[in-house]
Formats: structure tokens, C-alpha cells, sequence
């Protein structure tokens, strides 16, 4: 308790002692108020059971805060201070920052060179990077956006931008009213943006002008033809509707697909670093044994990309399924069941040579390539929430 005690005079002399050196402006007296109210607020969330008595403490001391604050905001009129936000401590200051949401960085960004360099920080960004981006993100977008901005780095456009500055920059994500805060600080070119950094990446997944390789379950709005698939597609996010728009790679002579409104949750990192048009070697025919949940590609025709489709080992013909005499798992053959196709249906099973499987099939029934199985009960019970309501033909 004494402890507490101290802690909290400490602090709370701390910023009056910080208030009476140099007297703050109005607009950031209250910033302060507002921060020891933020402290307050994590102090009783760590101390819960000392709430009754740290909040009589609080108000105490809150409100003589207030009324110095006051105080120094009559002189502060008189003085014509020059006392800026930056005159807080660093660690407070770097506190207001972290709670700020993206849109406030890029605000306060624009306010000085020194805030710039505070807000455009990669922690700061990673942040909210991870918050936002991080489910749908996978090392393939990444690349892609090295390769965006090193392609834009030799073009003329990424000078411009950088004679431009970073605010005319930053307005092509932002709202114009919130990057042009403050006008009469715009930069000087002597001091060009760090175009490449992970801020820089944010925006321009917001903006939507980053096209990011990411994969679409059930492409195409849940087309039957498409059901319990998941396809590569390269993706635009739309700030207004809060969805994606895709773009798959085109099937053979026929036009690209677009697909418009592609929700959060139908998007995935691709799990594997395969191309769309590559057969992938599968590691794991040895081991499948009735039961395992597995992906398969598929593709309609040899000039098409493939499609990723769920489906689980089944049982040989010749087996019950009775688990002490089921000997599936040694048999050369294994037969892949794609049990959302009615029986009778043509896409409803399949066989594969565990010995030797390359890439099977034929121009009526497609082509079935490589194997993944599935490990994760967080992949097969997705799969589960997208089982079509009705059985498929
Ligand atoms: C594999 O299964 C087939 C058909 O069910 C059966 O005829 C064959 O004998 C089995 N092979 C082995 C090695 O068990």
C-alpha cells in the first residue's frame, strides 16, 4: 500500500513538476489530463482489488491537477509559450502514440519532421500491421510487395512521390482533411519519405492499389462449381465495403474472373509455396489411412490453374471399414472421398496410386495432382463451416 502510494505521488508530481517548468497549450494540457486518466485506468485494471481506494485517491488528485493546469493555461496565455507536445517525456509521449489508430498516425505524421520520424516507426506500424493484416498475409504477399516497390523505386512515379512529400503521399490513402491537418508544415524535399517501409505497405493495402497474392475459398460467390475449393487469386481490399475484390488467374484462352465483395473470413494465407500452375509433390501418400482430411489439386483441363479441394480418405471397396480388419492404409490404392457430391456422382470418389502419384485424370473428369493433408483441426473445421447446405450433383 505504501508502495502504491509513493508510486502514485511520484507520478502525479512528476507531471506537475513537468507542467510548471514549461506551461502546456491548451490542446495538449488536455492530452496530459487525459493520459494520467489513461494511467489511472491500467493502474486499477493491474490493482483491482485496491479500486475503492486508489479511486478516492484519484479524484483527489485529478482534480488538482486540473485546477494547476488551469492555472498554467491562464499564464500559458500571458507567456505566449512555445511548449509543444514533444516537450513531454518519451515514454509518455510514445504511450499516446501506441493508442493512436492508424489514421491519427498518419495526422500526427504530418504535423512535424520529429513526429514524422516518431510515427512512421516500424513498431509502432507492425502493430497494426499484425492487427489488421496479419491472418491474410503470408510470405508470397510479402515478396509481392518487394517486388511493387522496387519496381516502383526505378520508375518516375516513385520520385514524383518523393518530390511530392509525404503528405500529398499520404492523401492518396487518407481522407485529404486528415493528412492536411496542418498545412503551413509540409516537407521539405531535402527529406523524402521512407517509401519502403511497413507503413508505407499498410497504406497501400488500405488504398487498395496493392494487388496481395493471397487464396479464396469457394471463388466466385460460392458458385457450385466451385464448392468446397480454395483458389489463388490476387486481391484488392475496398476501405468502403470492408471486402476484396479478386482477380483469378485466367483458365486457358478465357477471360480472367473477378469477383467483387470476397469477405475477410473466405480469404487464407496459401499454405503451401506452390504456383497455381505447378503440380505439387506430395509427402504424404505413405501415410494416408482412412479417415485423414486431405486437400487435393484439381484442375478442369492441363492449360488450367489448379484448385485446391477438400476431401478425406475413404475405405477400398473391398473393406467394411471394420477398424481391426481394415487394411486400406497398406494398399497400394487410395481412394479419395469427396463426400459433398451425391453418391453416383462422377466427382463423388477417386483413386490414387500411393507408389507412384503424379498428376491422374482425364479431359472429362479433370485432373487430380498433389496431395496435402491436413494436420490442423483449425483447417478441417473450416472446411466444415463452408459444407454447401444442399448435396452436390
Ligand atoms: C488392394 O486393394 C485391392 C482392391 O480392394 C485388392 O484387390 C488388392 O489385393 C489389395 N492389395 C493389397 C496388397 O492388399
Amino acid at each position: 500500500m505504501l508502495f502504491l502510494l509513493i508510486t502514485c505521488f511520484t507520478f502525479i508530481t512528476f507531471l506537475c513538476k513537468s507542467l510548471s517548468l514549461k506551461p502546456l497549450p491548451l490542446w495538449s494540457s488536455s492530452e496530459v489530463r487525459l493520459l494520467s486518466i489513461w494511467f489511472w485506468n491500467d493502474f486499477l485494471i493491474l490493482n483491482p482489488f485496491k479500486k475503492g481506494f486508489l479511486e478516492s485517491l484519484m479524484s483527489s488528485n485529478v482534480m488538482t491537477l486540473r485546477r494547476k493546469s488551469f492555472s498554467y493555461r491562464v499564464e500559458n496565455v500571458e507567456a505566449n509559450s512555445e511548449m509543444s507536445v514533444l516537450d513531454l517525456p518519451e515514454l509518455v509521449l510514445e504511450c499516446i502514440l501506441e493508442r493512436l489508430p492508424p489514421e491519427g498516425l498518419c495526422s500526427m505524421a504530418s504535423v512535424c519532421s520529429s513526429l514524422r520520424e516518431k510515427c512512421t516507426s516500424k513498431y509502432l506500424w507492425e502493430k497494426h500491421m499484425k492487427e489488421k493484416w496479419g491472418r491474410v498475409l503470408g510470405p508470397a504477399a510479402h515478396r509481392e510487395w518487394l517486388w511493387h516497390i522496387s519496381s516502383r523505386k526505378d520508375s518516375s512515379f516513385f520520385n514524383q512521390a518523393k518530390e511530392r512529400g509525404l503528405m500529398t503521399y499520404l492523401s492518396q490513402f487518407w481522407p485529404i482533411s486528415i493528412v492536411r491537418s496542418n498545412p503551413s508544415t509540409s516537407f521539405k524535399k531535402k527529406d523524402p519519405p521512407v517509401i519502403d517501409s511497413i507503413m508505407s505497405m499498410y497504406l497501400a493495402l488500405e488504398s487498395g492499389k496493392f494487388w496481395f497474392p493471397a487464396q479464396v475459398y469457394n471463388r466466385e460467390n460460392g458458385h457450385v462449381g466451385f464448392m468446397l475449393s480454395c483458389y489463388d487469386a490476387e486481391l484488392s481490399y475496398s476501405r468502403r465495403t470492408d471486402t476484396f475484390q479478386a482477380r483469378y488467374p485466367p483458365h486457358g484462352r478465357r477471360a480472367m474472373a473477378i469477383e467483387t465483395g470476397v469477405t475477410w473470413d473466405r480469404l487464407r494465407v496459401p499454405p503451401l509455396d506452390t504456383s497455381p500452375h505447378d503440380l505439387y509433390i506430395s509427402d504424404c501418400l505413405t501415410e494416408l489411412c482412412p479417415g485423414d482430411h486431405i486437400e487435393i489439386q484439381w484442375r478442369r483441363n492441363k492449360e488450367f490453374p489448379y484448385g485446391w479441394w477438400y476431401g478425406v480418405v475413404g475405405h477400398l471397396e473391398t473393406c467394411d471399414g471394420n477398424e481391426y480388419y481394415c487394411r486400406c492404409h497398406e494398399n497400394d490404392t487410395v481412394v479419395l472421398e469427396f463426400n459433398q457430391y451425391t453418391h453416383g456422382s462422377r466427382w463423388r470418389t477417386t483413386h490414387i496410386d500411393r507408389k507412384d502419384h503424379r498428376e491422374e485424370g482425364n479431359e472429362a473428369d479433370g485432373f487430380y495432382g498433389g496431395i496435402r493433408k491436413l494436420h490442423s483441426n483449425e483447417e478441417i473445421s473450416m472446411w466444415r463451416r463452408l459444407w454447401p447446405s444442399d448435396v452436390l450433383e
